[in-house]
């Protein structure tokens, strides 16, 4: 038995109530049950359908980037709560990869975690889940046999037969057309519902898109960062491509690692290696756009959260996946759908964050 939705009519309507910055996470469950399943968008021209907004797992297990370099049992309580509080919110969609906490001391596989949970949870009933997960496309990694034999591995440790998503996680310096061919072979042989890129250029979207198409299968997703305060794909050609050839941008650090939430101040900035991108001077002169962020969700009694993850979806064919360290930003992110800001605040909001340079992308961008 597949998670019970109430069959209840729901309409996107614009919500305006003067309630408190914290009232969506008290939003009724049900509501936003209703709004996310209803609301599920086809990756790509896959068959693959997803809620409007997925979890990333990045964090999860993570000692290498996240966590302050240390992963414990109170993590990883807070982890599962993330998980479980996505699933009573109608969020399904989980995205992880295969390199999330791989390789480092103390870390533990954010794959065996999104296992783990799922399996859980299933124990108790039966729940959707939508997983994307993603090849590693390292340079002693040739042909497409590699990207099948990586994929096994990933499957072994989630615990499943197949994943709704794969994704070349970026491109690699060599190989790429064998390791689209591998992500054909994978389709081919039921492994995976559906296939993506990650951080790929318009040029290489294309040619990825082409060489797939010629064995008639979908290219679904682009996985690129992309956010409020980071819109290369507007400038590069990506979002555009992806419009056009049908291709879901999925979009990866879509708060700005924590950065667009107003959590973080010059005074209070955040920790560890994100403390060397989001200093207390980038910050300062995030803070008119901050404050405007602010003042636009109180008219709707959504937090700055919501306003930025609202704004992305408002894009079009775009699904944010922002990652969620626990229960409480977990549900605070299904309050980002079942309401729209209007064209002239996504225009203004793209106005005053124009005023702000962006911060240092991900170099595999420009491979
Ligand atoms: N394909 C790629 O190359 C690539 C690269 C990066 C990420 N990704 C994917 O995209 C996902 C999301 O990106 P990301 O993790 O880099 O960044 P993000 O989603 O922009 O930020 C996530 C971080 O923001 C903070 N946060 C979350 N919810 C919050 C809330 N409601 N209020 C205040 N702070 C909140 C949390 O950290 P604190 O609580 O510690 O502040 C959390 O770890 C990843 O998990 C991963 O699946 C993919």
């Amino acid at each position: 038995m597949a998670l019970q939705f109430c069959g209840v009519g729901f309409s996107p309507i614009r919500y305006r109530g003067g309630l408190g910055a914290r009232a969506v996470a008290s939003e009724s469950n049900a509501t936003a049950l209703r709004g996310a399943e209803e609301e599920k968008v086809k990756l790509g021209g896959s068959e693959v359908k997803v809620t409007k907004l997925g979890i990333g797992a990045w964090s999860w297990g993570d000692t290498a980037y996240w966590n302050d370099f240390e992963w414990d049992d109170r993590k990883l309580k807070a982890a599962r709560a993330a998980f479980n509080a996505s699933i009573d919110s109608g969020i399904t969609f989980f995205d992880t990869a295969e390199v999330y906490g791989a390789g480092v001391m103390g870390a533990v596989n954010s794959e065996t975690l999104l296992g783990r949970f799922i399996k859980e949870r299933q124990q108790k009933e039966s729940v959707e889940v939508a997983v994307a997960t993603k090849f590693a496309a390292l340079p002693w990694r040739f042909g497409r046999g590699s990207v099948l034999s990586a994929l096994r591995n990933s499957l072994s440790r989630l615990g499943l037969s197949s994943v709704d998503l794969y994704q070349l996680h970026w491109p690699g310096i060599w190989g790429n057309e064998g390791y689209i061919d591998g992500l054909g072979d994978a389709v081919e042989q039921g492994l995976v519902k559906a296939v993506g890129v990650s951080n790929y250029s318009e040029k290489r979207l294309r040619d990825a898109y082409n060489q797939l198409k010629k064995r008639g299968i979908p290219l679904a997703s682009n996985q690129v960062n992309y956010s409020l305060i980071y819109r290369l794909p507007e400038e590069n050609g990506v979002k555009a491509a992806c419009d056009e050839l049908g291709i879901t941008l999925i979009a990866y650090s879509p708060i700005a690692q924590g950065a667009l939430t107003g959590k973080y101040t010059p005074e209070n900035p955040p920790t560890g290696p994100r403390g060397r991108i989001y200093t207390p001077e980038f910050l300062a002169k995030l803070q008119p756009l901050l404050n405007r962020i602010k003042e636009i969700g109180q008219n709707y009694g959504k937090t700055q959260t919501q306003v930025v993850l609202n704004w992305l979806i408002c894009q079009g064919n775009v699904v944010p996946i922002p990652g969620a360290k626990n229960a409480e930003q977990a549900t605070e992110f299904a309050g980002a759908l079942g309401w729209q800001l209007t064209d002239q605040e996504i225009e203004e909001l793209r106005s005053v964050a124009s005023e702000t340079k962006p911060v240092i992308g991900f170099p595999v961008e420009k491979l």
